[in-house]
């Protein structure tokens, strides 16, 4: 058996297009239980996010400044790999509903295949937060529905702009 390393570093890998407030409050849980929790976004342009890569590292960077044992970074390619990289032996994710555990199921037990040194931790989303995504606020505020208390912030002000730029252009 492997030894336990004496301090866990941990990734939480997305897309966070945009962070909503669901995956705060993961992050603020995750900065609690691992030594060390990067935050990492998948540089994958063919989902054609709303936001660049740059622009959603920009966001985290901005709502996780005081905690100073979060950092936030992106990464392409296996997952696993660089999770390795990064001398992480936890994989973070947050499960909603049922419905969530099926895709989450799958992805856990092929990185764990991939890399059986590695451990997925998923948590259960904060009730309060359970029904909300990145897709369903972009969908509301790009229809005029109000998202505050969904998003932090400033990520409300980043998508009213962009979105009013979008409609204006
Ligand atoms: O927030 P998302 O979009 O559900 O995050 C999905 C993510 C980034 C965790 C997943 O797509 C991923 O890990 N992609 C990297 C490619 C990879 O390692 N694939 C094989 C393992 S499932």
């Amino acid at each position: 058996m492997a030894p336990k390393p004496s301090r866990i570093v941990a990734i939480y890998p997305g897309s966070f297009d945009p962070i909503t407030n669901g995956h705060l409050d993961l992050i603020q849980r995750g900065a609690r239980l691992f030594d060390r929790l990067i935050v990492s976004i998948l540089r994958n342009e063919s989902k054609q996010p709303l936001f660049s890569t740059e622009e959603r590292m920009e966001m985290l960077r901005e709502v996780v400044q005081d905690a100073p044992n979060v950092e936030v970074d992106s990464f392409d390619g296996l997952l696993v790999q660089y999770a390795a990289s990064k001398g992480a032996t936890v994989l973070l994710r947050g499960i909603r509903a049922v419905s969530d555990y099926e895709y989450e199921l799958q992805m856990a037990l092929m990185n764990r295949r991939l890399a059986p040194e590695i451990e997925t931790v998923s948590l259960m989303s904060s009730e309060a937060f359970s029904f909300i995504s990145s897709r369903l606020v972009k969908e509301v505020i790009a229809l005029g529905g109000n998202i505050s208390g969904l998003v932090p912030p400033s990520v409300e002000v980043r998508l009213k702009h962009r979105l009013h730029r979008t409609a204006g252009s």
